[in-house]
């Protein structure tokens, strides 16, 4: 269906915090994570019916470190350590495509940092 957009501030958080300092976010701000492996963020996806969906993940990263995530789909890893490199700035947000398979209804999508720099700071999904 139509995609929807799912802001990060809204969604659980479990080491992180909801910042707006940084300009270019939508929404009220964007979340960032604290700086440790496990920090992560889970959204509530709705899925009109089963199947591929893509989730695009907008990120900022103003550090040349990439900062990979575990993207999980209703508690599994589906795509492990997928890359979220530097953009330049903390201010140059740019987005990151996640293929997955959904079931029909409510789904939870969580992106928990694998690496001790957390992960990158998150504005929101769509999917
Ligand atoms: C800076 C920046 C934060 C970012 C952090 C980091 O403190 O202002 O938005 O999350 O670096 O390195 O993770
Ligand atoms: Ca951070």
């Amino acid at each position: 269906g139509t995609p929807v957009d799912y802001q990060a501030e809204d969604a659980t958080i479990v080491n992180g915090v909801v910042e707006s300092n940084h300009a270019g976010f939508t929404g009220s701000g964007f979340v960032n994570y604290d700086n440790v492996v496990g920090s992560s963020v889970e959204w509530t996806v709705n899925a009109a019916a089963a199947g591929t969906a893509n989730v695009v993940f907008r990120f900022a990263n103003g550090t040349t470190a990439n900062r990979p995530m575990d993207i999980s789909v209703n508690g599994t890893v589906v795509s492990p350590g997928v890359s979220f490199p530097g953009t330049g700035a903390w201010t140059t947000w740019v987005t990151k495509t996640v293929t997955v398979q959904l079931t029909a209804g409510v789904n939870k999508i969580k992106a928990v940092a694998t690496t001790a720099n957390g992960g990158p700071n998150v504005d929101k999904i769509t999917a």
